[in-house]
């Protein structure tokens, strides 16, 4: 699809931006100029995709689009069995309620807050194992996703086996700046996991862009088509949480893939509870035909080329021009280092917030924080928690924006930058959710 999008000016923005509390999730998509507020469901779809929305199959139970994309999953990820879902938090609500349970831990390299939002929510408590070489966005590191094998073993180590469900591995890592995470470490975790006999899942929202990256920065897999190293990836997963709305190009949909009947049966109890009988979950026909085409056609070489060099192309202008930026870059978006950019506010105004409000000031381009807000209270002392990390997500759409409009908004953030000096105060809280509260925050002038 082509949409149109729309210029403001300065002072309209100012307006619009108070009247959102500066929270941009508040704002009216036609006041934002340039929408890098996320890579999920904003994709294009191709025509392939188009065509196969025709020939949905809306029967309830057993349509031909079920089986579509019960295809799709089983020769491009190797599961033989799966169940959708309206979206990934969906699939990770089901998935969860039958695997968790208060008292939980679930170690992980840097959950997504939906995930450990789900997770925290059935008082079980996620464990972040990423290695350190992540926190520094200025340290140039392969695969930044990778979990540290040793932080892993002392979790697997401190608990009994009852009270770990699982091990979460997001590909690519979202939260550390869509950084990927290497086969050979992929490998590691599943002995290790199989050692203390733990089942291993997969957030695989971005897999086909974490596969890119195997084959170009691995050398063993740098002869191996995607799909073939998509393939293998999930040989190291017992089963896996999908958001379709990342690499299965659609607005709208999602998945849970798994080897185990048992644990299909558990969670087919929860998925007809919560999303829908098992063979929809949540989807229409004409959806889950789009994904199964979807799927096919992230994990081609040529579509993930384009795209990754397009966020690439973002980062080497942001770098030319001094912008502090996580590196090396990462599949889905640019990560600008708030706390580098703006290094006078202090880390109680939310520096990555106020950078995004400032972004959207400037040029009318909506990024989203991923920091403090994103990170929430700590459940138990109520206290923020302040992350190692604290970023503003510049998030490229699938096959929507050129090359031209990236100019516009690296433009947009030099000319923030050349006036940073001049930004000496941040924002405060006025108002918040108790657990996922940068969706809702409200906000003012601190
Ligand atoms: N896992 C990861 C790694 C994600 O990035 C997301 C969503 C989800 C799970 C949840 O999926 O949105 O379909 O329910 N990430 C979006 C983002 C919202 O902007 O990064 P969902």
């Amino acid at each position: 699809m082509v949409e149109t999008i729309r210029k403001s000016t300065r002072s309209e923005r100012e307006q619009w931006v108070m009247d959102a509390r500066y929270n941009l999730f508040n704002l009216k998509s036609e006041q934002v100029f340039i929408d890098l507020l996320t890579d999920s469901g904003t994709g294009a779809m191709s025509d392939h995709q188009w065509s196969e929305m025709m020939l949905g199959d809306e029967s309830y139970a057993g349509a031909s689009s079920y089986y579509k994309m019960k295809d799709a999953i089983e020769e491009l990820l190797g599961f033989p069995y799966y169940l959708p879902t309206h979206q990934g938090r969906a699939a990770e609500n089901v998935l969860f309620s039958a695997l968790m349970k208060a008292g939980d831990v679930v170690p992980g390299n840097t959950h997504f807050d939906t995930t450990k939002g789900h997770i925290e929510f059935r008082k079980a408590k996620a464990v972040d194992c990423t290695i350190d070489e992540a926190f520094d966005t200025q340290l140039i590191h392969p695969f930044k996703g990778n979990l540290d094998l040793n932080k892993l073993e002392k979790v697997l180590k401190a608990h009994p086996k009852e009270n770990i469900p699982c091990i979460i591995v997001t590909v690519t890592c979202n939260s550390s700046g869509g950084q990927p995470v290497s086969m050979q470490n992929l490998k590691e975790v599943k002995a290790l996991a199989e050692h203390y006999d733990i089942p291993v899942v997969f957030d695989s929202a971005r897999f086909a862009e974490n596969a890119y990256f195997i084959k170009n920065r691995e050398e063993a897999y740098k002869d191996h088509s995607i799909k073939e190293i998509v393939k293998e990836m999930f040989t190291y997963a017992d089963a896996m949480t999908m958001s379709a709305k990342k690499d299965g190009i659609v607005n709208m949909g999602g998945f849970i893939a798994m080897r185990s009947e048992q644990w299909f049966r558990d969670a087919s109890v929860y998925n007809i509870m919560f999303e829908g009988f098992v063979t929809y979950g949540g989807m229409s026909g004409r959806d889950m035909n789009a994904l199964a085409v979807g799927l096919r056609e992230s994990t081609t070489y040529e579509y993930l080329d384009s795209r990754i060099r397009q966020v690439a192309y973002l980062g080497e202008k942001l770098t030319e021009y001094g912008i502090p930026v996580q590196k090396p870059y990462g599949g889905h978006a640019i990560f600008v280092d708030a706390k580098r950019f703006l290094p006078n506010l202090p880390k109680e105004q939310y520096v990555a917030q106020k950078l995004a409000v400032e972004l959207y000031l400037e040029a009318g381009v909506r990024g989203v924080e991923i920091g403090t807000l994103l990170a929430d209270r700590d459940p138990d002392t109520r206290k923020n928690r302040y992350p190692d990390l604290e970023l503003l997500r510049l998030a490229i759409p699938r096959r929507v924006y050129t090359n031209n409009h990236m100019d516009v908004v690296a433009a947009a953030l030099k000319n923030v930058h050349d006036r940073r000096d001049k930004i000496t105060r941040g924002l405060k809280i006025t108002r918040e959710a108790p657990i996922m509260r940068h969706f809702t925050v409200e906000l003012e002038n601190a």
